[in-house]
């Protein structure tokens, strides 16, 4: 059995404002696989981005753990934690967040910098990278001479160069239309099942659901449904019953074991 590369348990999150205090997240608990693409769906407001940064070492919970590859991050220090990220996440944004006077190469080479590969060695990963998403011959332009799609898959390449474990996508085609958005779907999870990372999205949009391995449902902050597009006899949530107090009464009985798609 695969066993879980991330991890929350019993993970909760509220924001104060003025006189209000609002739950986004009640006491969830989650074990996301590696080789896989996992998807979270839920209307607005529901907690998605909430939940994709206390899980990938962006914003501190308020109760609980995340593990990841076996570190409990919450307890590390914000250097440890800042050393955490850089070495083994890969982060896709909405937006981008692409630097528009350099190219593409130089936009995928960024991040190798900070890791302290330089000259021909990280021209050669980035390139790499940049083949892998299908823009070998565009890794000269800026961004402002790539499509939204094309801008994404640069994005991609930049959090793929790394080779990280551990790639975080919120929202990563919600700029696109259909076509560029199911092509940088695809490509997210041909990249969980190539480089055996754990690829974590959160996504408002249905369509791309039958491109996941695994598609888990927020409504309010709870897991209401947590269910696999094809059953190979892995096992998510379910596997943990009994074991965490806190996840079996946040999680309810809504999980449901891996079946076959229906959609
Ligand atoms: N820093 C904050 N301060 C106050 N409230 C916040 C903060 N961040 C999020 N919220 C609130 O928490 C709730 C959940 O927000 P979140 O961004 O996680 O939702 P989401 O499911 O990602 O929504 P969307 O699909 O619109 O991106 C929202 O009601 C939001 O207003
Ligand atoms: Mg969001």
């Amino acid at each position: 059995m695969t066993s879980p590369t991330l991890s929350s348990h019993c993970i909760s999150k509220g924001f104060d404002t003025g006189k209000m205090h609002l739950q986004v997240i009640k006491n969830s608990s989650l074990d996301i696989l590696p080789g896989e693409l996992t998807l979270v769906i839920g209307p607005s407001g529901s907690g998605k981005s909430t939940m994709l940064s206390m899980m990938s070492g962006l914003l501190r919970p308020d109760t609980g753990h995340v593990l990841a590859l076996g570190v409990d991050l919450w307890t590390l220090g914000e250097a440890a934690l800042d050393r955490f990220r850089l070495e083994n996440c890969g982060f896709v944004f909405q937006g981008f967040n692409l630097f528009s006077g350099l190219t593409a190469l130089e936009n995928v080479i960024v991040p190798l910098q900070y890791l302290g590969v330089r000259g021909t060695e990280a021209t050669t990963r980035a390139r790499r990278a940049l083949d892998e998403v299908g823009l070998s011959t565009r890794s000269h332009l800026r961004p402002a001479e790539l499509s939204g799609g094309e801008k994404q898959r640069v994005a991609i390449a930049r959090a793929l160069v790394k080779n990280p474990a551990l790639i975080f996508a919120d929202e990563p085609t919600s700029a696109l239309d259909k076509t560029s958005g199911q092509t940088v779907i695809d490509l997210l999870k041909r990249i969980a099942a190539d480089h055996g990372a754990t690829v974590l999205g959160v996504t408002h949009d249905p369509r791309l659901l039958s491109h996941a391995d695994r598609v888990i449902e927020l409504e309010d902050g709870n897991v209401v449904r947590d269910r696999r597009t094809s059953d190979d006899g892995r096992r998510s949530n379910e596997q943990r019953k009994g074991k965490r107090p806190c996840s079996t009464a946040s999680l309810g009985t809504a999980l449901e074991a891996p079946r076959p798609a229906r959609f």
